[in-house]
């Protein structure tokens, strides 16, 4: 096979930690090929696509802030990303530049992953936050069958997120959340409190049933304040770092064509580098 190049395309890009986990693979299954970062500024995302093919790209995947500015240059998003509208990973198809969005594949596969049989009796779920992380929560948890309970802060948005979805899910305020938690079989933190700089998630988790899943998309720390509680209470618990690990999978399937494996060696390697560049986590 040819020597093959992707990307991860944002602005600023410099923090990814995709090069990283995607180079990993690389090596692991000898492929001739690179992933890199590349900075590319709003007003240089037309010229970007211009030259797209000349550049040599097979794809690559991209964030913010383009994650909705991409889609007028390809020629088609897949479900998922249109029920998110946002595009986080580009491939070519039969001559064409498409695009899909891969975060909820990576939130569900994180958790699959962690709670092998999760599904089996989870009925329903409460998210906090309604922004890009909620999204991909909620359609995730909503094709695995659950009914999801979106709480957020601003509840507007949480409304308005919860009628994009349509039936089975839910919008509420956040002053609701210790009474639903008394019902969810799946609490997610998809906001960015708990992360490093920001004040914790402020969540009584008294009222979760003892079989409760607590996840919080929050991977650096590793472990948030509110894994720490639930642990302490015996709950199970999913940390954000194999979402990331888990939605890359896609992408380094579409580009090199081969579906890697998530291994401990792979979280490990991130985990370190998380920790060595974060005090505290
Ligand atoms: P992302 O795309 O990573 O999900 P985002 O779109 O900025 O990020 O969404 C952040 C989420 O965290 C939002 O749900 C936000 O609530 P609002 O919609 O009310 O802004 C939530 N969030 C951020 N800071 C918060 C805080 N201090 N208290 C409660 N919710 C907060």
């Amino acid at each position: 096979m040819a020597f093959t190049r992707a990307f991860v395309m944002g602005h600023p890009i410099a923090h990814s930690r995709s090069p990283m986990l995607h180079t990993y693979w690389l090596k692991r299954y000898g492929i001739e090929g690179s992933y890199q970062l590349m900075d590319v500024a709003p007003d240089a995302l037309a010229a970007f696509f211009e030259t797209f093919d000349e550049q040599g790209w097979i794809g690559g995947n991209v964030t913010v802030p383009h994650k909705m500015a991409v889609i007028p240059y390809l020629a088609r998003i897949d479900d998922a990303a249109k029920a998110m509208g946002a595009v986080n990973t580009i491939w070519h198809e039969d001559g064409a530049i498409v695009g899909g969005n891969t975060d909820s594949l990576g939130f569900i596969g994180n958790l699959d992953e962690r709670v092998p049989g999760w599904d089996r009796t989870a009925q329903r779920a409460v998210i906090v936050g309604a922004g890009g992380a909620a999204r991909a929560a909620a359609y995730g948890l909503k094709t695995r069958g659950l009914e999801v309970a979106l709480c957020n802060r601003t509840l507007a948005k949480a409304e308005a997120l919860a009628a994009h979805f349509g039936k089975r899910v839910g919008a509420h305020a956040l002053g609701e959340l210790a009474t639903l938690a008394r019902d969810a079989d799946v609490l997610v933190n998809a906001t960015s409190l708990g992360m490093v700089g920001q004040p914790p998630l402020e969540v009584d988790l008294a009222p979760l049933k003892a079989d409760a899943i607590v996840y919080d998309v929050v991977y650096v720390p590793l472990e948030t304040a509110i894994l720490k509680a639930a642990k302490s209470r015996g709950l199970r618990t999913v940390d954000g770092l194999g979402m990331l690990l888990h939605q890359a999978v896609y992408g380094f399937n579409h580009w090199f064509g081969r579906k890697p494996e998530v291994t401990e060696e792979l979280r490990t390697l991130l985990a370190d580098d998380i920790r060595a560049k974060t005090p505290g986590a």
